[in-house]
């Protein structure tokens, strides 16, 4: 279980620390979704200019959706992994021809869309659209398996399950987004991995296990392929 005590400080230190992304300014759906396509292969740093770029472009899921191949491909180029650009384009048009250009507000229904996984759905639940729904990438498994001292195996899909389920539960209600944006930013600014974190500026200092044990360098646990 990840305890309830550690929302509030987190979400305080989120909303003092935050940095300011490109995507985080008027999170809609659409903004939300092309956002963690992009950064689910790449770094923040490297992703910035091709979502501004993106989003000028081609602003809404109407403009994607009908966008010629040619011109996406250039908009994508030097992010590879283009597989990801064509998903993008079929989901904008079936966004368009079967929900009327309104995402759908559930997960279920968001993860029938083409690249739309467990992580990529959570993320646009929770950030565009407040519901409870975890976004667990390899930022929130690393700061929950320190916070609680887990050394479950995070390359098990059981870990990343129950992780989820445990986060579900302490969801704040009307802080959805900022929740799963804080855990990931933790992991990305402060929680950091092997060897570095950077516990004293930690707003789980005090609560964390790892920290408490000395553990920050065993856990989390990835065993080898
Ligand atoms: N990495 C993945 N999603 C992110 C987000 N929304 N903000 C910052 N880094 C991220």
């Amino acid at each position: 279980t990840v305890p309830e005590e550690a929302v509030a400080p987190l979400l305080g230190w989120y909303g003092a620390n935050k940095r300011s992304l490109p995507w985080r300014d008027n999170p809609t759906p659409y903004r939300v979704w092309i956002s963690e396509i992009m950064l689910q292969q790449t770094r923040v740093e490297a992703v910035k200019p091709y979502y501004r770029r993106f989003m000028a472009e081609l602003p809404d899921v109407e403009s994607l959706a009908a966008v010629d191949d040619d011109r996406l491909m250039k908009l994508w180029e030097g992010l590879g992994y283009y597989s990801r650009a064509r998903n993008l384009k079929k989901a904008a048009r079936l966004v368009v021809d079967e929900y009327g250009g309104v995402f759908p507000h559930s997960r279920g229904e968001l993860l029938k869309l083409p690249g739309v996984g467990d992580y990529t759905a959570g993320a646009v639940a929770s950030i565009a659209m407040n519901l409870p729904e975890p976004a667990v990438d390899g930022n929130v498994l690393r700061v929950v398996s320190r916070l609680t001292g887990s050394r479950e195996d995070i390359a098990k899909p059981q870990t990343k399950q129950a992780f989820s389920d445990a986060l579900r539960k302490i969801y704040p209600p009307g802080r959805c987004g900022d929740f799963t944006q804080a855990l990931m930013e933790l992991g990305a600014t402060v929680c950091l991995p092997n060897g570095e974190p950077m516990c004293l500026v930690c707003p789980w200092r005090g609560l964390c296990v790892a920290c408490r044990e000395g553990s920050t360098d065993e856990i989390p646990v990835k065993a080898a392929k």
